[in-house]
């Protein structure tokens, strides 16, 4: 990609049509929720909550969730006519932005030759190859959702190892797999109890929730455990408490423990995968410090905006899988040609630049963001894992989900309000990264300048303000 500019400016990238999106408004009246909020009312009558994936629904934050109708670029356009500047990008999914156009002819090329075969095809060969190209990962294999990635992984793992134990840490998201649904138990190093209603205690018996960061915690979990534990995963770097990157060399610690103990070491790049750098977060940690997964999970980016996700890893691992192995693992959508077709497009051309845009921009909004809230006198700290990142409202620097949680979500609230109220679609919880494309050109990132000092004063007065 050769047109990015270096200025830290947001230029477009290459493959968007150049010139400015148009999308700065100054905010005189409140925008219009008239359309969302009827649709929400219809929705809630067929759907519980009105939505099809919880966050979606505003409950952290109130008010209306605004339903859209159409995305472009780094923008949104919502039922009433209302243009965002989009910071959610499908949660994550959309690292070129929205209707990229070659993404767009690629997929429309491929719908032209039907939708799905159930036999092998070629996009899936070139998109594995592409992800073995990129990452550590000797062999993968294609499934539909991040949940169904972690899920079959930990299979693979217990198959791979004879063993039934798992550990995750607290705030690490994995999807909804019912054994990862796991709170921590009474005490470090004890088996988990269920984190929802719906999943038996026998679901999450045998799993252990660790502190995030915590190396003692870990080999304490070992030292009881490690002969019946199958495999650790943690997300390569947290997203889903807020951006909560992992300590220098925790990862190689993780890695080295589960290899002393003969587990497998399962790093959740769902999130980061193709994201956090060209590599995902390993290409910032293991590529450089020498260590490499056992096993890796992949969705988001690699689907380009459709259901496509993966787990892949070392090939005597992988080998025990079904047909080649006695580990059953199946799906009728798995490498669907339409999805494998969208993100090997995306792959394709999220090339160093994007990486690179993806980078300069975050540290303009960071510092955007760092300067309104200080000036405001909200507490606040601004963390990140490659081009990741996320603002959290309590003092810094957070660890793992207990400082997560300390957060002032009052204030947060009313920050996301007066964000979308000026143009900027944050994600309506303030445990969330806040997602950036190569899409995200002058004129979006000037929006979302302009909207911060307001929202930073109105999260001051939320938090003076705690009715
Ligand atoms: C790190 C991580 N793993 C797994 C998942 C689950 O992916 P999906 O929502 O596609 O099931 C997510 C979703 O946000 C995630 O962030």
């Amino acid at each position: 990609m050769a047109d990015v500019t270096s200025d830290g400016s947001g230029a477009r990238p290459a493959g968007w049509p150049s010139g400015r999106l148009g999308h700065n408004r100054s905010v005189t009246v409140p925008r219009p929720v008239e359309a969302s909020s009827a649709l929400m009312a219809r929705a809630r009558r067929v759907t519980p909550g009105g939505v099809n994936s919880p966050v979606r629904a505003f409950t952290a934050v109130g008010g209306t969730p605004r339903f859209i109708r159409s995305a472009s670029g780094a923008l949104l356009t919502d039922v009433d006519g209302n243009e965002y500047v989009d910071l959610i990008c499908s949660w994550g999914p959309m690292l070129l932005g929205h209707a990229h156009p070659e993404v767009q002819a690629a997929v429309a090329a491929a719908v032209a030759r039907g939708t799905s075969y159930g036999t092998p095809t070629e996009p899936e060969v070139e998109l594995a190859e592409e992800i073995v190209a990129r990452t550590p990962v000797e062999r993968v294999r294609f499934v539909s959702s991040g949940t169904e990635a972690t899920m079959s992984a930990i299979r693979l793992a217990r198959g791979f190892t004879g063993r039934d134990v798992i550990v995750k840490f607290a705030g690490c998201y994995h999807g909804h797999v019912d054994s990862l649904l796991a709170s921590a138990g009474s005490g470090l190093a004890t088996l988990a109890v269920p984190g929802t209603a719906g999943v038996p205690v026998s679901s999450t018996a045998l799993t252990i929730v660790l502190p995030y960061n915590d190396r003692a915690a870990v080999t304490a979990a070992f030292t009881e455990h490690g002969d019946r534990i199958a495999c650790l995963v943690t997300e390569a770097a947290a997203g889903n408490m807020g951006v909560v990157p992992p300590e220098p060399g925790f990862n190689a610690f993780l890695a080295e423990t589960c290899r002393s103990h003969g587990a497998l070491f399962v790093s959740d790049e769902v999130m980061t995968g193709f994201r956090a750098s060209r590599q995902g977060y390993w290409g910032i940690d293991g590529a450089q410090e020498g260590w490499v997964p056992d096993l890796v999970t992949f969705g988001k980016v690699m689907g380009g905006g459709f259901p496509a996700a993966a787990f892949g890893g070392r090939a005597d691992v992988m080998a025990l899988l079904a047909p080649e192995g006695p580990v059953y693992q199946a799906g009728t959508l798995s490498g669907n040609p339409i999805a494998t077709t969208a993100g090997l497009a995306t792959l394709r051309l999220a090339d160093e630049g994007v990486y690179e845009h993806l980078t300069k921009a975050g540290e303009t909004i960071k510092a955007g963001a760092t300067d309104a809230l200080t000036a405001a006198g909200v507490p606040h700290v601004v963390q990140s894992a490659g081009t990741m990142f996320s603002v959290f409202f309590t003092g810094g620097p957070v660890t793992d989900f207990a400082g997560a949680s300390a957060q002032d979500t009052a204030a947060y609230a009313a920050f996301f309000h007066a964000m979308l109220e000026g143009g900027v679609y944050l994600p309506p919880s303030a445990y969330e990264a806040w997602f950036l494309s190569a899409a995200h050109d002058d004129a979006a990132i000037d929006t979302i300048m302009s909207a911060l000092p307001g929202a930073a004063q109105a999260a001051a007065r939320a938090s003076e303000d705690p009715t």
